[in-house]
């Protein structure tokens, strides 16, 4: 596989990094720059002339997606191939929104027949659940859906499920617990009445510690409350690719909704893990849902390269952390019901991207994902955009809004907008001392009073912002956004010769948060001082040991 950094591309785009475009004065020099740098596809409008390229960047980049063979990477994607090499795994998430009803071969199977089967029992479950024909033990209706999971078992339901809050069915009410911190259960459970609560085990591997507790934890608060062992079978369903675990916790094959080892979790809410979404919608929501991520994924395969948008996304993204050296995104909805995106997106991409060798094992040549984080404005402006406007490191950003609100109230949308699009011009623009110093003037400072303030109120401009407009924030436009997203995370990783599709980094804390475990005093237990470890953690072993082991004598 081409090491990009080793190409002639790369060179010469580093050579154009050298000679660093004044965004303000291309602006102001080229009327059309606007249009030139943007293009619409599956309802999203992509706006990414406010980064510092130009024409030969922009064609220096398409060059490097050439030399770097990503119209291959997506085709062997596409076709199903083990590209997740050190999981020996197809990474087919594409097959579970396919609508065409084009195939999809996994060992030479193909796998669209059971995604469509798998569909079909969700519909049909979904169905019960809202007609009643599935209900609680005491004939109560479930009404109330308790999703626990964590990670892409988490995120990506509970970010959606928020998102498509004017799709809700009445009267439904859904809950996600992720914590091993036993009080985010504890917190959830309150006030809710088991008999109208249907819990949503989702764990692809049905392993995961923190979800095996907590799902562990429910069915005794259900047991108890209930007392009723057999009720679980009512309450309790199971989203997994581990069958033989889920027999084993005791939830029967019947509720079990299945997905496969090529869809990776944090690409799964398009699958069984997305039932929560279609339980507090209705599973059409939950189809118009894939079918704009769907769409995206037609636009992605099919678009030449200088029109494809998650393509011109991912090297927009490389150029601004290679060739401009910026080591953190910012991603910026401007949308309340849109407020769990930027975590979302912390998974999606620095569990796909945070890595520093290449597929083959050696070491990258270069940097790879950047740091993502975020807040939905116009919250994130009263607190850490300070730093994104004049703080030493240059942050590239993403803006994301829909031009109409699904609940309009007053001018509150008109007022996110003016900010949504003020917060661009402004990171774009700049102000220079000349421009602070006239301010000043104006307002009838003194000369020392404006040499005093002025360098305070410089701002240097420059700061690369793309902005996503769509016109509303449906089911499809949200499918096609997150498609967008999922495949310029892909086309990123392609381009640096990473595996975005592994996440061997989690291991080691797992691993030794195993072994701590047994080290960890009960409450009033005494416990022999910790040496196992570095001096740092036995300190901090021996201080909690201290204050569990005191915990009896103030009982
Ligand atoms: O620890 C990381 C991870 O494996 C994620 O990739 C995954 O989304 C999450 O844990 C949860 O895993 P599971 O769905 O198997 O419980």
């Amino acid at each position: 596989m081409t090491d990009i950094t080793k190409t002639g591309e790369w060179r010469a785009l580093e050579a154009l990094s050298a000679k660093p475009v004044d965004l303000r004065a291309a602006f102001s020099r080229d009327p059309e720059r606007a249009q030139r740098f943007a293009l619409e596809a599956a309802g999203i409008y992509l706006d990414f002339s406010k980064n510092r390229i130009n024409d030969e960047i922009l064609a220096a980049l398409l060059a490097l997606a050439k030399a770097g063979e990503l119209e291959a990477a997506k085709k062997r994607m596409f076709a199903g191939e083990k590209i997740n090499a050190t999981e020996g795994r197809a990474v087919l998430h594409v097959a579970l929104r396919d609508f065409a009803l084009r195939a999809y071969h996994v060992d030479g199977e193909d796998v669209s027949k059971l995604v469509r089967a798998e569909r079909e029992k969700m519909r049909d479950f979904v169905r019960r659940v809202h007609s009643g024909d599935f209900r609680g033990v005491s004939g109560k209706p479930l009404d109330t859906v308790v999703n626990i999971g964590i990670g892409g078992s988490d995120l990506g339901p509970q970010m959606a499920t928020e998102a498509l809050r004017p799709y809700w069915a009445p009267g439904r009410r859904a809950f996600f617990v992720s914590n091993v911190d036993g009080q985010h259960l504890a917190d959830t459970l309150e006030g809710l009445d088991p008999e109208r609560t249907l819990f949503i085990i989702a764990s692809k591997t049905f392993t995961t510690q923190e979800t095996m507790t907590n799902a562990a934890s429910a069915r005794a608060w259900f047991i108890e409350k209930t007392g009723d062992e057999k009720a679980i079978a009512n309450h309790f369903v199971a989203l997994s690719t581990n069958e033989r675990a889920v027999a084993d916790f005791g939830i029967d094959p019947a509720n079990m909704f299945v997905f496969w080892d090529w869809v990776g979790g944090r690409y799964s809410l398009w699958s069984a893990i997305g039932l929560s979404i279609a339980l507090q919608t209705s599973f059409d929501i939950f189809e118009r849902l894939l079918k704009g991520a769907h769409a995206m994924d037609e636009h992605f395969r099919t678009a030449p390269l200088e029109a494809n948008m998650p393509a011109l996304l991912a090297l927009i993204g490389v150029w601004n952390r290679n060739f401009e050296n910026i080591s953190a995104h910012a991603v910026l909805p401007y949308d309340q019901h849109l407020a769990r995106l930027p975590a979302y997106l912390q998974q999606a991409d620095m569990e796909s991207n945070g890595k520093s060798r290449r597929m083959d094992g050696a070491p990258v040549s270069c940097a790879t994902g950047p740091v993502i984080f975020g807040e939905p404005g116009t919250n994130g402006q009263h607190a850490f955009y300070q730093l994104i406007h004049q703080g030493t490191d240059v942050i590239s950003s993403d803006f994301i809004a829909p031009a109409l609100s699904q609940e309009p109230l007053g001018d509150h949308h008109e007022k996110l907008l003016a900010n949504f699009l003020a917060q661009t011009e402004a990171m774009m623009l700049g102000k220079t001392e000349g421009e602070a110093r006239a301010e000043l003037e104006a307002q009838g400072l003194t000369k020392p009073e404006v040499d005093a303030l002025a360098p305070h109120k410089v701002f240097p401009g420059g700061r690369p912002t793309n902005s996503i407009l769509m016109e509303k924030l449906t089911p499809e436009t949200l499918g096609a956004l997150l498609a967008l997203y999922e495949h310029k995370i892909f086309c990123e990783g392609a381009l640096w010769g990473i595996n975005s599709f592994d996440q061997w980094g989690v291991e080691l804390g797992k691993t030794l948060a195993k072994a701590i475990l047994p080290e960890l005093a009960k409450l009033g237990e005494e416990k022999p001082e910790a040496s196992a470890h570095d001096a740092s953690t036995n300190a901090l072993i021996n201080r909690i040991n201290a204050a569990r082991a005191a915990q009896k004598n103030d009982q």
